[in-house]
């Protein structure tokens, strides 16, 4: 369909979102989010489709929530209307997601970024929680995910400041993967994103699966999970074809099944 607010493009096994609201610095209003689940939906419906990045234009990859939008609500819209639930969206998504990072990560988009499963960042990325310097709290995981990545004293940091840090920053901290010079970041995410996808595509969702157990459950709990889901990949036609492929010393040819 047409966006107003989003690029949307499949490039053979790869799906491309591209948040499209330069003059805002791709401020998340409501209408960008939802056309960025209408693009995740279209996405996880289809079967060629292996892997996802989601990147953004201009300057920025997300300045945050719009806060045009926020300045005139108030508690009973908010807490009534459970005001950013859908934004789980993307957490929610099965098929692997690529956070390619190219400018501003502030806010509700560092949160966005972090929602991702892998972030790529090009060299003048900048990430960083704001939300203190206009009186309100991250509210999309902000003060959950980046403390359980970078640890309660840089989150705390990051939070109570609301100071940016620099991609190599983040790097360093773990929230961000890879970084690499501007021109190369989505070429590099492609990249990462075509390696994955040419892999099965029921077992990666099983892999991803199992990593997202580390991050939300115990150990206990995530190592059962772990057990069961390698379990599972037994009852896969893929599993045996890529330990075949292995001793006959060949491709595999993986049929996501
Ligand atoms: C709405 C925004 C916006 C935002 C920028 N803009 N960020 N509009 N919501 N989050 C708009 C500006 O109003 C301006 O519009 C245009 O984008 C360009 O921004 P400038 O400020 O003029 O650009 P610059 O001087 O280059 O500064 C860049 C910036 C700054 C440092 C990133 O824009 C900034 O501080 N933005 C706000 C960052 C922030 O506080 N994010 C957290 C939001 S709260 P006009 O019309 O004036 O040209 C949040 C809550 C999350 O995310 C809770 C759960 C999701």
């Amino acid at each position: 369909g047409s966006f107003q607010f989003i690029k949307y493009e499949k490039n053979g096994s790869i799906g491309v979102i591209t948040l499209n609201r330069e003059k805002a610095l791709n401020a998340l209003c409501d209408g960008l989010m939802k056309e960025v689940a209408m693009a995740l939906d279209d996405l996880e419906r289809d079967s060629a489709i292996g892997a996802i990045i989601l990147t953004g234009s201009g300057k920025a990859f997300a300045a945050g929530a719009d806060i045009k939008e926020m300045q005139n609500q108030e508690f009973s819209n908010v807490f009534g209307g459970n005001f950013l639930n859908h934004w789980t969206r993307i957490s929610d998504c099965k098929k692997p997601v690529i956070a390619a990072v190219n400018g501003y990560a502030l806010g509700g988009g560092c949160e966005m970024a972090m929602m991702c499963d892998i972030i790529y960042a090009g060299e003048k990325a900048k990430f960083g929680q704001p939300e203190i310097a206009i009186g309100t709290i991250p509210g999309a995981g902000g003060s959950q995910r980046l403390t359980r990545v970078a640890g309660k004293s840089k989150a705390m940091e990051m939070v109570l400041t609301g100071e940016m840090i620099s991609a190599h920053e983040a790097e360093k901290m773990g929230i961000v993967s890879k970084v690499f010079p501007t021109e190369e970041l989505l070429p590099a995410a492609l990249k990462l994103a075509e390696k994955i996808a040419s892999h099965s595509k029921i077992v990666t969702q099983m892999c991803k699966e199992a990593v997202n157990a580390a991050y939300e459950t115990t150990l206990r709990e995530g190592l059962h999970i772990e057990r069961r889901l390698f379990h599972a990949t037994f009852a896969t036609r893929d599993r045996k074809e890529g330990m075949s492929a292995f001793i006959e010393k060949r491709s595999p040819k993986f049929t996501d099944s």
